[in-house]
């Protein structure tokens, strides 16, 4: 019996605490929530290449969404993550999250794993989403995404908990209610505020110690990434403000319609596999393996200098053997198609003639992929922005961003740091730095032909 699972949760009305663990599905053999057949990648692996023999093995779409790597050492027993989350009540520390303050943090909810009483229970108001139990319930069921718990016997207070990578690249439909629905994989989540849950560990001194910040002055920094942005060069650079004194957080992007580019990451860090591994033990704090001279530079890395992570070794190392399939799951995730209805065709077909001539613009973003074809990086001089997180990465340029599916990446705005509110914004932009001289009615045809790819 749960130390305390059966009676708060059976008051509260939601009745998951005793079914959770047998009733969570095991929907990494299944189609996927939002109705995305199976990795085309895994139909490869199947006529026996030996590289993706080992991706069909370890399933990427399963690593993708609920392998923590490890990380749990970090998040759980280092920063005791999950006993904020629990509460002292329940045998943590503080408050405790309720579901409505997870859900308010842009954290969401996987319907598919629960089961249909709770389902019931919180269409019919009858969840009590104010009660920290709940979450716990919800974690058991392992339906917070991208939140993977570990448990010691029945208890309902995890012993760790560890992120994965869809806690940041994946969101829901909200199906059921605003945060609560079907999984959508390699969407960003442009809700969910990274620093502000990050900031709920009980302790930061690993983050403290490698900034050289103290508690305040590190919990500010995390305060002002606010909702779907991370700073993922942070704990390399030192570098937590642009000059202009707004965050360095960039906006988490979309992990949809990579397949075919070549470089990854709005500044162009390297290829799909580089940037995996770089996120699993550098930022996520996995145990795994890690090697990048380019980071073992003093004077543009500090930090990496006192993490030593130029060069990460972990034993066991529970990224590289992953690497290949969760690189298959995803190369399969193409870009969503948006809805016809979402914007005007005709306008959108004479935008695409101006996308390919007078507005220059597929010179760049080279149709189908949207970027280059080769080395898709430019000097920040010459698409017209200042060159603060360019200077950040290695080669010291921006890429060139693949543009499928811009629809559900709206939110928060456009460029690496959401500098353009709006499309029309990002052509008025290109419109005034190229000199194009688009009149008001090919601006706007050209922006509904960026909704509709
Ligand atoms: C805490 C949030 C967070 C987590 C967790 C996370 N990412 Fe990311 N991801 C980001 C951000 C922010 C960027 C942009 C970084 C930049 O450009 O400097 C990014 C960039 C990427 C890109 C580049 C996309 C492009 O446009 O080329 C890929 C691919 C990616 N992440 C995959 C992953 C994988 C795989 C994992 C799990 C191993 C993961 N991420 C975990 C936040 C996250
Ligand atoms: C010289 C190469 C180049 C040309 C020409 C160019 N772009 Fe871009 N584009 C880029 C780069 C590089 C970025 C990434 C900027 C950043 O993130 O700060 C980008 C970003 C964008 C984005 C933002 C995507 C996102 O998710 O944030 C949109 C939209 C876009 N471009 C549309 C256009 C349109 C429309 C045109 C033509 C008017 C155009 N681009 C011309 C290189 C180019």
């Amino acid at each position: 019996m749960p130390r305390f699972g059966g009676g708060v949760l059976a008051a509260s009305g939601l009745l998951i605490a005793a079914s959770a663990c047998s009733t969570l599905k095991n929907d990494s053999s299944a189609q996927s929530a939002d109705g995305r057949s199976r990795p085309s990648a895994f139909a490869v692996a199947a006529e026996g290449n030996p590289a993706a023999t080992a991706a069909n093995h370890n399933d990427g779409q399963s690593v993708f969404r609920d392998d923590t790597f490890g990380d749990e050492y970090f998040w759980g027993d280092t920063l005791q993550l999950h006993l904020a989350i629990a509460g002292s009540a329940h045998g943590g520390v503080g408050p405790g999250l309720t579901p409505k303050q997870a859900l308010a943090a842009g954290l969401k909810v996987d319907v598919d794993r629960l089961d249909k009483a709770t389902v019931d229970a919180i269409r019919g108001g009858k969840a009590n989403l104010d009660d920290p139990a709940t979450t716990l319930a919800l974690l058991k069921a392992n339906a917070v995404v991208g939140v993977h718990a570990y448990y010691s016997g029945t208890s309902m207070t995890p012993t760790r908990i560890g992120i994965t990578c869809a806690f940041c690249h994946s969101t829901v439909n909200d199906a059921l209610t605003k945060g609560i629905g079907s999984r959508l994989d390699a969407y960003p989540n442009r809700d969910l505020n990274v620093g502000a849950i990050v900031a709920m560990a009980p302790t930061l001194t690993p983050f403290e110690q490698a900034l050289k910040l103290d508690s305040a002055a590190l919990r500010k920094v995390l305060h002002s990434w606010g909702p779907g942005r991370f700073d993922a060069e942070v704990n390399q650079d030192g570098k937590a403000f642009r000059p202009d004194g707004k965050t360095a957080a960039t906006l988490i992007p979309a992990a949809f319609g990579l397949a075919g580019a070549n470089l990854h990451t709005y500044t162009g860090w390297g290829s799909m596999p580089q940037w995996n591994a770089y996120v699993a033990v550098t930022q996520m704090h996995a145990k795994g393996t890690y090697f990048d001279p380019r980071l073992n530079d003093p004077a543009k890395f500090p930090v990496a200098q006192r993490t030593h992570f130029y060069d990460v070794r972990s034993t066991p190392d529970l990224v590289t053997p992953k690497l290949a399939a969760l690189q298959a799951y995803q190369l399969s995730i193409e870009a969503p198609t948006p809805p016809a209805n979402s914007y005007d065709q005709a306008a959108a077909s004479r935008g695409k003639i101006l996308f390919d001539g007078k507005a220059t613009c597929s010179r760049c973003h080279v149709p189908p992929l949207f970027t280059e074809p080769g080395w898709p990086m430019h000097k920040a001089s010459e698409i017209g922005i200042d060159d603060f997180q360019a200077m950040r990465s290695p080669d010291g340029r921006y890429r060139t961003t693949p543009l499928k599916g811009l629809f559900v990446r709206a939110k928060g705005g456009f460029y690496h740091d959401g500098r353009f509110a709006t499309l029309d914004d990002v052509v008025n932009h290109y419109d005034g730095f190229f000199k194009l001289g688009l009149t008001a009615e090919q601006k706007h045809d050209l922006v509904e032909y960026l909704k509709s790819l």
